[in-house]
């Protein structure tokens, strides 16, 4: 009868003990391997609130991104992403803009589409309700407008830079041989080289829900006087974003015309799948671009599988990174030093 109960109770300690272990084991993996969180390139935090509050809203990290680059595109102060700024040599002002879910790895992007405010909905139109990938220029419009988006002017004149007779052709100096791309007026750019890295501070988003899901949004006005049908890396997959399910998701912003030629966006989210930690992620990648060009600047941000955030910068003189997690009131700012770039040329 002793033996008996002592063997029972023996029983009942291992079950207790395993029962206890497989909670600990919950605990610890859940949190860890569901990591809830936005962030996005630059200080931009009203787009991180309103990405947050539609992830609190829906619990989908696509829904995220998609209302955080929305709310860039409508927002007049943020001259290098919204509408209203930044047109082509023509005075036009057209928008650049991706999605990627990084667990279906579907995409969707629109390029060089004028006339439509809602950039990163239509290029998430583009994912979901065609089997395409990108769409491009005049014709990107007429699919938005086939999917209920109204045709309206990008141009503005409190934009001040957005009408075409400020933006005179004649003022710009392309070609090929030279280093342009963004291109600017010749005036400014012996004047004040520092010019050149204004107008690139392109919005690049990254979210995960609770539900694993993992979602990269970016979108842009594009380079100022720019050739019109100029594309840069904001709407290139691998280049301005990359997101894979289980590994991570990285954003650039900068000097698109050089950063995708390097796909370091992808470059990034491969280096996190070595194990490299998301700084050292971006480091890496930037380190690749080889040797950086006069003058140029770039900026990476990303999130490894288990909501860890870093980024890396050259150039620039400084770079931030802003984070949104549950529980906080307010988004916060990661500041991430830039290492000295290669002074443009005069
Ligand atoms: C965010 O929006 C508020 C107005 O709602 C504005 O005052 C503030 O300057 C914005 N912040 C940024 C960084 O754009
Ligand atoms: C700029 O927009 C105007 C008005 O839509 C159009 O007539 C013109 O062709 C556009 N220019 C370019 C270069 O796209």
């Amino acid at each position: 009868m002793v033996r008996c109960v002592m063997s029972l109770l023996a029983h009942l300690m291992t079950i207790a003990v395993l029962c206890g272990s497989c909670q600990v084991f919950q605990m610890h993996q859940q949190p860890a391997s569901q990591p809830v969180l936005v962030i996005n390139t630059w200080p931009f935090v009203n787009a991180t609130r309103a990405a947050f509050a539609a992830l609190s809203r829906t619990g989908s990290a696509l829904d995220a991104v998609e209302a955080g680059c929305l709310q860039a595109e409508a927002d007049q102060s943020l001259e290098s992403v919204s509408y209203g700024h930044h047109p082509d040599e023509a005075g036009n002002v057209t928008f650049d803009a991706m999605l990627m879910n990084g667990v279906t790895m579907e995409v969707g992007a629109v390029a060089a589409m004028p006339d439509i405010l809602e950039a990163v909905s239509v290029a998430r139109a583009v994912m979901e309700r065609t089997g395409h990938t990108m769409l491009v220029g005049d014709r990107a419009a007429d699919f938005a407008v086939e999917m209920g988006f109204k045709r309206r002017s990008l141009n503005t004149d409190s934009g001040g830079q957005a009408t075409a007779s400020q933006t005179s052709a004649a003022t710009c100096s392309p070609p090929a041989d030279h280093s342009c791309g963004p291109y600017r007026p010749a005036s400014s750019r012996d004047s004040n080289p520092g010019n050149r890295r204004l107008g690139h501070d392109t919005i690049g988003m990254v979210a995960m829900d609770a539900g694993g899901g993992l979602a990269v949004g970016t979108t842009t006005n594009g380079a100022a006087h720019r050739v019109p049908g100029r594309v840069g890396d904001t709407a290139v997959v691998g280049a301005g974003g990359y997101a894979k399910a289980g590994v991570g998701a990285a954003v650039g912003t900068g000097d698109g015309d050089i950063l995708m030629r390097y796909l370091l966006a992808f470059a990034a989210v491969s280096e996190m799948s070595l194990g490299a930690s998301p700084e050292a992620a971006c480091r890496a990648a930037l380190a690749s671009v080889r040797p950086p060009p006069s003058g140029f600047h770039g900026a990476l941000a990303a999130v490894d599988a288990d909501g860890n955030v870093g980024g890396a910068c050259i150039g620039f003189d400084s770079f931030q990174i802003s984070v949104m997690r549950p529980g906080m009131p307010e988004p916060s700012l990661l500041p991430v030093p830039c290492s000295p770039g290669r002074p443009a040329r005069l």
